[in-house]
C-alpha cells in the first residue's frame, strides 16, 4: 500500500491499518494509502467486509495540522470518507487509544464503531479555532441527533468510550481483543443487510427539523460563554445545516466555513497556543535524560488563600498532602474553606461525594514541622514578607529529609536570596501558582541560580500531573506575569486623571477580549492588597489611595472603583469617584480631556509587551511564545489574540515601537521606552524569536 496504510486478509475479512507514528495523523501518504486498501478490499471477491484500523498506540490523532494553512493535497480528507462511505462492503472504525477530529470524522464515514473499553473520541477542532471539516457536523447529528453533537462538538472535549456508547457514536466496546471483535463485528455486518450510510440516514433529526426551539436552546446555552471566540458559534452554524440543508450542500459549505476560519486571525492565533504549550514544556538541559524525583507526599505551608488552593490542587491531582500553619484556628479556617469548596463542585455536579471524601482524605493538618519532614516536596504559602520566608526555609533546611524539593509560592520575592537560607540552595526552586490555585491552569516554576536541573524536571512533571500548564521562567521581581502585569497598570491612574473613566478603561479591555478591566479587578481582588503594599514600600497613589482612605476596598465592602448596591455582579459607576478623579486632576492641574479605547489600549497593553521583550532580552524567559502561555493562562489573555506577543507582531512591531516612542515623549514613563530587542525586532523585520535567538548567538 502507498505510504504508511498496510493491508492485511484474515479469510474473508480485509484489515486496513494505519500506521504512522506517532498519532496516525491523516497526512497525504495515509489518506492516499486508506483510499487504495479499500479500492482493493471492494476489488477482492474474497473480501466481503473490512476494518479500519490503527497501529501502536492509538486509533488516529486526526489531520496532520502541519499541512494547515499550505496547499491542500488531494486526495483530502473529504475523499477519504467519501470513499469508506460509498464501499459496497461493510467497512468497522476499530478504536484504540482515541479517535480525535478527522479521526473521528473517518470512523463516521464507516458503517459500523468499536472501541476498546479505555478508548476516547473527540471532535476538538473548536480548540484551534476551527470547526469539524471533513464531514463531522454533518454526520455525528445523523448519528446521534443534533442536540448531542452539539454537545460533542461545540466544548471539544474528550468522550470516554463507555459514555461514547451510550450516546451512540460507538456501536460496541471490545473488553477483550478489540481487533478480533472487530472482525467479528464487520463479520456480522456483512451477514446481515448492507448497512446504510449515515449521509442517507434522516431519523435522528426529524423532532429538531419539525420543532428547532429545543436544539436553539441548547444552541444558546452552549454558547453563553464564548469568550468572543467565532469558532463555537460556526459549530452551531454548521450543525444547524442539518435541519434544513441537503447532505452534499451542507459538506460543501462546512468545508467553506472550515477554510475561512483557517485563514482568520483566531485560529491563526489558537493554533499559535497549541503549539506554543507543547513548546512550553521542552526546557533546554532538562532533556529525557533528567529524570524527575519521585513525589509521593507532598506538604503546603500556610491554608490561606494559596495554600488552601494549592493543597486542593495537588491532592486533586492523588497527591497525598499534608499542610502546616501556625496554630489550629488558621487551620480550621483553611480547611472550612477547603471543604466549602469540594461541597459547591458536589451540588454543581462536577465530582460526586465520594470523589469529594476521597480527596478529603488525602489531606493532613499539623502544627509541627516533625509532620512533614519525610515528604518528598513542600510548597510554601505563607505572606508574602522576606523575613517570614527565610525562617520557613531556615526551619525547612533543618527538618527536610536529603533530597526534597523546597518550592515557594512567592509572587514577587527573589528565590535565590530565599534558597541561601539553606545550605542546600539546588533543591530550592519557585513554583508560582494563580488564584485560585486550584482553578488557573498556569504553573510559573521559577528556576534559581542554583535549582538543580532534576527539581525543575519535578516541578514540570508535577504541575503536569495535576493538570496544570507548566512554563520554566528566571528569578526577577515578579518573573514573568506580574512583572508584564506591573507594567500594564503604569498608566491606569494616569489615564483616569487625564480624562478617561474607570469604566472608559474597563471597557476598552472588554472590546479588546478581556472578561474583566484593570478596575472592575481591583475591585474583586481588593484594593487594600496594593494599598498596604505600597505603604510598606512608601509609595502612593493619589486616586487609589483616596478611595482606600475612605474604605472603599471594592466588592468586599461593597464599593470601590464602582458600587455594588446590587450585589457584586452589579457594577454601577459612581458619581463620588468621579467627582474624587475631578478634584486630583484639579489639584495637581492636569488639564482633562476625552480619552479614546485606542489611547488606553496603547497606554496598557504596550508597555506589558515592551516588559515581555525586555523579559526576553534577560533571558527571563525563555521564548515569546511561553509569555504568551502565561498570560493565556494565568491573567485571561483573549485566546482568539494569541497571547501578548504574538498580537504584537500581528498587529506590526514597528507600529508598537512607534507608538511607545510617541508614549514616552509625551509622559516621559519609562516603560514606554522601547526594549533594545524589540527595535531590534521591528528595524530588521524579523520576529521577536529570531531576533532574540540572533541576541544569543551574539552573546
Ligand atoms: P494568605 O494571607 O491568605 O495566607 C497566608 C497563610 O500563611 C495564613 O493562613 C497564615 O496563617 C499562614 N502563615 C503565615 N506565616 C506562617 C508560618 N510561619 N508558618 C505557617 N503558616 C504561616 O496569603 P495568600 O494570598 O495565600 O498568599 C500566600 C503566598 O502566595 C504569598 O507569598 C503570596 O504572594 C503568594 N501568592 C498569592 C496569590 C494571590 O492571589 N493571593 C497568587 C500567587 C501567589
Amino acid at each position: 500500500m502507498a505510504g504508511d496504510v498496510t493491508y492485511t486478509v484474515d479469510g474473508n475479512v480485509a484489515v486496513v491499518t494505519i500506521d504512522n507514528p506517532p498519532v496516525n495523523a491523516f497526512g497525504f501518504d495515509v489518506r492516499r494509502g486508506v483510499i487504495e486498501a479499500m479500492d482493493r478490499a471492494e476489488a477482492d471477491p474474497a473480501v466481503t467486509c473490512v476494518v479500519l484500523t490503527g497501529g501502536g498506540r492509538t486509533f488516529s490523532g486526526g489531520a496532520d495540522i502541519t499541512e494547515f494553512g499550505k496547499t491542500p493535497r488531494e486526495p483530502s480528507l473529504p475523499d477519504v470518507n467519501t470513499r469508506c462511505e460509498t464501499m459496497n462492503k461493510p467497512v468497522v472504525a476499530a478504536i484504540h487509544g482515541f479517535a480525535f477530529g478527522g479521526g473521528l470524522e473517518v470512523s463516521l464515514s464507516c458503517h459500523g464503531r468499536i472501541a476498546s473499553a479505555d478508548a476516547k473520541v473527540a471532535l476538538p477542532e473548536v480548540k484551534l479555532g476551527l470547526i469539524p471539516g471533513a464531514g463531522g457536523t454533518q454526520r455525528l447529528p445523523r448519528l446521534i441527533g443534533p442536540e448531542a453533537a452539539l454537545d460533542v462538538i461545540v466544548p471539544g472535549n474528550p468522550v470516554a468510550a463507555p459514555k461514547a456508547l451510550s450516546v451512540g457514536i460507538l456501536d460496541r466496546i471490545s473488553e477483550k481483543d478489540l481487533l478480533e471483535d472487530a472482525k467479528a463485528f464487520a463479520r456480522d455486518l456483512a451477514a446481515g443487510d448492507m448497512p446504510s450510510a449515515l449521509r442517507d440516514r434522516e431519523d435522528k433529526l426529524e423532532a429538531a427539523r419539525r420543532d428547532p426551539s429545543a436544539f436553539e436552546a441548547h444552541a444558546a446555552a452552549l454558547t453563553k460563554k464564548t469568550r468572543g471566540l467565532e469558532a463555537p458559534l460556526a459549530c452551531v452554524r454548521a450543525v444547524r445545516m442539518t435541519l434544513d440543508t441537503p447532505f452534499d450542500e451542507a459538506l460543501v459549505k462546512e468545508r467553506d466555513i472550515f477554510i475561512e476560519l483557517m485563514n482568520g486571525d483566531q485560529s491563526k492565533a489558537q493554533r499559535h497556543l497549541f503549539f506554543a504549550e507543547r513548546e512550553a514544556g521542552k526546557v533546554p538541559g532538562i532533556g529525557k535524560d533528567v529524570r524527575p524525583r519521585q513525589v509521593r507526599k507532598a506538604a503546603v505551608i500556610g491554608a490561606g488563600t494559596m495554600g488552601g488552593g494549592i493543597a486542593m490542587a495537588l491532592v486533586n491531582g492523588g497527591v497525598p498532602v499534608t499542610i502546616l500553619e501556625m496554630n489550629q484556628e488558621a487551620i480550621d479556617r483553611g480547611m472550612a474553606v477547603i471543604r466549602r469548596n469540594y461541597d459547591t463542585s458536589v451540588k454543581r455536579g462536577s465530582i460526586s461525594e465520594e470523589e469529594r471524601d476521597k480527596r478529603l482524605g488525602r489531606l493532613s493538618t499539623t502544627t509541627s514541622y516533625d509532620d512533614i519532614a519525610d515528604a518528598d516536596l513542600v510548597i510554601e504559602a505563607v505572606f508574602e514578607e522576606m523575613s517570614v520566608k527565610k525562617v520557613v526555609f531556615g526551619t525547612l533546611d533543618e527538618v527536610m529529609k536529603p533530597g526534597a524539593v523546597l518550592a515557594s509560592n512567592t509572587s514577587y520575592l527573589d528565590v535565590d536570596e530565599i534558597a541561601q537560607m539553606t545550605k542546600r540552595p539546588s533543591d530550592v526552586l519557585g513554583m508560582h501558582f494563580f488564584s485560585p490555585a486550584n482553578v488557573m491552569k498556569l504553573l510559573e516554576i521559577v528556576r534559581g541560580k542554583e535549582t538543580a536541573p532534576d527539581v525543575v524536571a519535578t516541578a514540570l512533571a508535577l504541575g503536569k500531573q495535576i493538570g496544570k500548564v507548566p512554563v520554566v521562567v528566571g528569578v526577577c521581581h515578579g518573573f514573568v506575569g506580574n512583572r508584564m502585569l506591573s507594567a500594564r497598570s503604569a498608566e491606569n491612574e494616569a489615564l483616569l486623571l487625564e480624562g478617561a473613566s474607570p469604566s472608559d478603561v474597563d471597557k476598552a479591555f472588554l472590546d479588546f477580549g478581556f472578561s474583566m478591566g484593570p478596575f472592575a479587578m481591583g475591585d474583586l481582588a481588593g484594593l487594600d492588597i496594593g494599598w498596604r503594599n505600597r505603604k510598606s514600600l512608601g509609595q502612593t497613589a493619589v486616586i487609589f489611595d483616596a478611595l482606600c482612605e475612605e474604605g472603599r476596598f471594592g466588592q468586599k465592602t461593597g464599593k470601590g472603583f464602582y458600587s455594588y448596591e446590587d450585589g457584586p455582579r452589579d457594577a454601577k459607576p459612581d458619581p463620588w469617584v468621579e467627582a474624587l478623579i475631578e478634584e486630583k486632576a484639579k489639584e495637581l492641574g492636569v488639564n482633562r480631556r476625552s480619552i479614546d479605547a485606542t489611547e488606553i489600549i496603547e497606554r496598557t497593553i504596550y508597555p506589558m509587551i515592551n516588559e515581555g521583550a525586555r523579559i526576553l532580552e534577560e533571558g527571563i524567559a525563555l521564548r515569546p511564545s511561553d509569555i504568551d502561555i502565561v498570560w493565556i493562562n494565568g491573567y485571561a489573555f483573549p485566546i482568539g489574540k494569541g497571547g501578548p506577543m504574538f498580537w504584537a507582531e500581528q498587529a506590526g512591531l514597528d507600529h508598537i515601537v512607534e507608538r511607545l516612542e510617541y508614549w514616552h515623549g509625551r509622559t516621559g514613563n519609562p516603560v514606554f521606552e522601547p526594549s533594545v530587542l524589540l527595535r531590534k525586532a521591528a528595524e530588521s523585520g524579523e520576529t521577536l524569536a529570531s531576533a532574540k535567538a540572533g541576541k544569543d548567538d551574539v552573546a
